[in-house]
């Protein structure tokens, strides 16, 4: 079956907002497939003990998790490899920048329980990543229920990927917290579009993109899986300082290095 790419009119919002929304990247008959595995992972704490899952807003000290986060939920779930969002993910990230090169595919889970699911703070994804890098990479944000803001949609900051990375900190400046945020977001904040969609649809963006996910405040459930894809990207001529990022002293970051001994 061939695999749809963007048309020349999302190429182009795209380029120009840093972000652009598709309708139904999931196939008929996926979204309850991709429903189940998300479900299953959370209840089993798959990758828990490697430190894939943990709280992406907390400290993972005992509390419950805020925003309970999976990374690299195809190993623990190979089947999701085969399904359409990580197949068309593949086909339009090689189609935006123009190369024929697989992409480096990266994937998780983010799970906002009802009345629970906290915020998801501004930030840039590049923020996360290389800081010798300059990016060729695409985000798929794909809800598996329908979002709106009361639920915790995406929100993004139009043209912001224009801009350099930001100086970003752990979430309340506690470097044991996963969650980055932007210093200072409160300067963006008359310029925010929110993005709600229906489950099984996409919203693309690009890695200095600012972006923002609301909490929770309804009884309905907000299960989001994203798959990111990076095509060969150039090096910076001056790496990004990033500080907080090297300051980070996590809970999942000593699982994972004790999985690894
Ligand atoms: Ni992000």
């Amino acid at each position: 079956m061939p695999n749809p790419v963007l048309s020349a009119d999302q190429k182009a919002q795209l380029s120009r907002d840093g972000f652009v929304t598709i309708a139904n990247i999931v196939e008929a008959g996926e979204l309850e497939t991709l429903r189940s595995i998300f479900d299953r992972l959370f209840a089993t704490k798959a990758g828990w003990s490697e430190g894939n899952q943990f709280d992406l807003a907390g400290t993972d000290q005992g509390d419950a998790p805020k925003l309970p986060q999976i990374l690299k939920p195809s190993r623990y779930a190979p089947e999701l490899l085969e399904l359409s969002p990580v197949r068309r993910a593949r086909a339009i990230t090689r189609d935006y920048f123009e190369t024929d090169a697989d992409p480096i595919m990266g994937e998780h889970m983010i799970f906002k329980p009802p009345r629970v699911g906290s915020t998801t703070p501004w930030h840039q994804d590049q923020a996360y990543h290389d800081p010798t890098l300059d990016e060729r990479g695409l985000n798929f944000w794909i809800p598996l229920d329908d979002t709106d803001e009361a639920n915790g949609c995406m929100q993004y900051v139009p043209g912001s990927h224009r801009m350099d990375v930001l100086p970003h900190h752990s979430i309340g400046n506690d470097p044991r917290v996963h969650g980055l945020e932007v210093d200072g977001p409160e300067r963006f904040a008359d310029q925010v579009v929110a993005c709600p969609l229906s489950a099984g649809d996409a919203v693309l963006h690009l890695p200095t993109t600012l972006h923002y996910a609301g909490p929770n405040r309804t009884d309905r459930q907000r299960r989001a899986y994203i798959v990111s894809m990076v095509a060969p990207s150039a090096q910076r001529a001056v790496p990004v300082d990033n500080y907080w990022m090297r300051e980070k002293r996590t809970a999942r970051l000593e699982r994972a290095q004790a999985a690894e001994n």
